[in-house]
């Protein structure tokens, strides 16, 4: 186990594939990890590795002063955490459970009604990334209470802080994971498309994935053109993107698998 300053004591509710990661994180942080699943036979591995598993979700709740949930959905959370309204009161959530926006500002107003410290999570990594260089956990809400665990959070991945409205790191997470999601089918389109000429997908991973870690970088440069357009030389001009969107979109008609991707992102990207 590894030496922590300062262990504390930490429920995590919650013990699907996430939940447990965090939770062995955390014990190997060197912290007294108190643990709850509404199924008890998937704490098992983790009280072999030294959690304490509790009866209840009340009793894990009640157990800590830091509570992490991470279940399945908002609707999830609501079922676990109003009936314990009046142990949380005084006590510090963090919600890394995904949901959107306004869940989160909801809960958040649930939270204050109650006297519940609430920081909403977004987790950009798989389980078996969590505590390792590439996690990412984007947090918002209450900043005290941040700055305060903040070093526990960090056994998580790299914890980054983007305000005090509870909404805001779900918007990051799912502009993050929208911004995938578009790659993903952009790629699936291409990969119909190259076979239709007899190549494979395999191949054009290939070729694909450093042309687009190189371009990648090009985002920084954008994001300037959207907070400060005054600042920003445009490289390509509108003309250039909506004709260049036109030649694929051109493409994939040729190859017999036409597609509404294209003329979404020409919209999105030139207005047109
Ligand atoms: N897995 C990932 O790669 C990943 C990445 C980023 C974010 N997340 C987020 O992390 C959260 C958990 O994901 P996961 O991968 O751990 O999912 P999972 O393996 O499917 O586990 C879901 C968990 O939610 C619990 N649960 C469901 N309904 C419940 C209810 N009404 N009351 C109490 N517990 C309930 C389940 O309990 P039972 O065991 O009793 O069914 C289980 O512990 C999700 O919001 C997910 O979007 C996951």
């Amino acid at each position: 186990m590894a030496n922590s300053l300062a262990a504390q004591h930490i429920s995590v509710i919650g013990l699907g594939a996430m939940g447990t990661a965090l939770a062995k994180a955390l014990l190997a942080g060197g912290h007294q990890v108190v643990v709850w699943n509404r199924t008890t036979s998937r704490a098992e591995a983790l009280a072999a590795q030294g959690a304490r598993v509790a009866e209840s979700a009340a009793e894990a709740m009640s157990a800590a002063d830091l509570v992490i949930l991470c279940v399945l959905d908002d609707a999830a959370v609501r079922e676990q955490i109003e009936p314990a309204a009046a142990l949380l009161r005084g006590r510090t959530v963090v919600n890394l459970t995904t949901t959107t926006p306004e869940q989160a500002r909801s809960l958040g107003r649930w939270a204050a009604a109650n006297e519940v410290e609430l920081i909403d999570g977004g987790i950009m990594a798989s389980p078996e990334m969590i505590g390792g260089p590439a996690s990412l956990v984007i947090y918002s809400g209450a900043a005290v209470a941040f700055d305060r665990h903040r070093s526990v959070l960090e056994l998580f991945g790299r914890a980054e802080f983007v305000g005090t409205d509870l909404g805001a790191a779900a918007m990051y997470d799912v502009s993050i994971l929208g911004a995938m999601y578009a790659m993903f089918a952009a790629f699936r389109q291409g990969a119909t498309m190259v076979r239709s000429t007899g190549g494979t997908a395999a191949h054009l991973a290939a070729l694909t994935v450093p042309f687009l870690q190189a371009i990648a970088t090009s985002l920084t440069d954008q994001a300037v053109g959207i907070d400060t357009p005054a600042d920003y030389a445009q490289i390509q001009s509108d003309e250039f993107t909506a004709a260049a969107i036109d030649l694929i979109d051109k493409a994939a008609v040729e190859s017999g698998t036409p597609t509404d991707l294209y003329g979404a992102l020409r919209r999105t990207l030139t207005g047109g």
